[in-house]
């Protein structure tokens, strides 16, 4: 089991903000990479559509022995996670809004959580945001139209950057320190952000903390790769590989149709 692959998904290329963490953290590990775009973007699908895209792609993943699955996509862990849990046996390790370290190191008492309109609508999202939340003022605002975007190969662009102008403004004039990356996409939107935010503004993001979770439940669970060999990755899409190609190797990215 050991040497089997690490299978990692996502509605697009968001997820390899997060599987960038787990290569550098897991460097012996082998990974499946699926994005799924032919069904970009999941935030604006019903829960039970993204629950079926998630169990699909579970299946799929399953059927290359996967050994854990990471779902490197916040709405697909706050609309699916619990699903997936209770019906597949394998371990599974999501990505949810980093509230509680923005919640701990606010001096404002003010955080702005960046979010898809599926993840901020989630019970998941409400509870989590409750329960470590407290006393902390949480600005929520649906980065409606980034994913999009970015699957369009349109990162940087005049328009992003108005885009993210628009959504960042109401927060910084509320009083926001701090804000929350609550899509994996948005990570590539980071030089952007740190451009146009006050200095002040600090950025989070929680795939370091997310990679070292998943390097917890291998050493639980004894799954960890025991070669000393670099693992490889290998890059599926299940639509156009277009907006992969900006990231990985035209020789690693496979398109594939997983109905
Ligand atoms: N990367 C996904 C997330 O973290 C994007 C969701 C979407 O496709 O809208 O939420």
């Amino acid at each position: 089991m050991g040497n089997h692959p690490i299978g990692v998904f996502d509605s697009g290329v968001g997820g390899l903000s997060l599987l960038r963490e787990l290569r550098s953290l897991l460097p012996y590990e082998n990974f499946i990479y699926i994005s799924d775009n032919a069904f970009t973007p999941y935030g604006a699908l019903t829960p039970k559509n993204i629950r079926e895209r998630s169990q699909t792609l579970t299946h799929w993943l399953c059927e290359q022995s996967c050994k854990l699955i990471v779902v490197a996509c916040n709405t697909a862990t706050t609309n699916a996670i619990e699903l997936l849990r209770e019906t597949n046996s394998i371990p599974f390790v999501g990505i949810e809004p980093a509230i509680k370290p923005a919640a701990l190191q606010t001096k404002t008492g003010v955080v702005g959580v960046l979010a898809t309109k599926g993840t901020l609508s989630s019970g998941l999202f409400h509870k989590t945001s409750s329960a470590f939340g407290l006393g902390v003022r949480i600005l929520e605002k649906e980065g409606k139209d980034l994913v999009k975007m970015i699957e369009s190969g349109m990162l940087q662009s005049e328009e992003m950057e108005q885009l993210l102008q628009s959504y960042t403004q109401p927060m910084i004039e509320e009083g926001a320190d701090h804000l929350v990356l609550g899509c994996t996409h948005y990570p590539f939107l980071t030089p952007i952000l740190t451009r146009i935010l006050p200095q002040h503004i600090k950025i989070v993001d929680c795939n370091g903390a997310v990679a070292k979770q998943v390097e917890r439940v291998l050493n639980n669970k004894e799954l960890g790769c025991e070669s000393q060999h670099f693992g490889n990755t290998t890059y599926f899409c299940t639509g156009g590989s277009q907006t992969m190609l900006q990231f990985v190797s035209p020789n690693d990215v496979i398109e594939l149709s997983i109905q």
